[in-house]
């Protein structure tokens, strides 16, 4: 689930149903958000995460995200959080800044 706020894409929740988990599947789906971000010309990603989750934690860590502040009890249950955030890259092709183009023959 992603927030797109200005120029920041935040990712709100991300899940793999336990049985399909250390395939891939969540780095591929952030890869996928980080590309439609660049598209709609998005600077940043960022995120929360709680801080007891370390699966979470090293799969952003493993993306490049950074850790760049703790939140003491971010959660209604009194767990604290980090903020994670990555830049991205622009992106300067046609599709990434007209939404309304139409794809180029094969
Ligand atoms: C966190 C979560 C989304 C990861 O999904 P996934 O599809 O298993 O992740 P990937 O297979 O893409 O893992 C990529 C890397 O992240 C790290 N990682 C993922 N799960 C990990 C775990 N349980 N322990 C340690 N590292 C882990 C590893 O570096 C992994 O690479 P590797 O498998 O080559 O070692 C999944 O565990 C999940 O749905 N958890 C419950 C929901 C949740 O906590 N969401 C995040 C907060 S909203």
């Amino acid at each position: 689930m992603l927030l797109f706020e200005s120029h920041v894409c935040r990712v709100l929740s991300v899940a793999v149903v336990p049985s399909q988990r250390r395939h891939g599947l969540a780095t591929t789906m952030m890869r996928t958000a980080e590309r439609v971000a660049q598209a709609r010309g998005c600077s940043g990603m960022r995120l929360e995460v709680n801080t007891r989750n370390l699966a979470a934690i090293e799969l952003y860590r493993t993306l490049g995200y950074k850790v760049d502040g703790h939140l003491p009890a971010y959660y209604t249950w009194g767990d604290d959080a980090y903020s994670m955030s990555k830049p991205l890259e622009a992106v300067h092709t046609p599709s990434a800044v007209s939404s309304g183009a139409a794809a180029s023959p094969a």
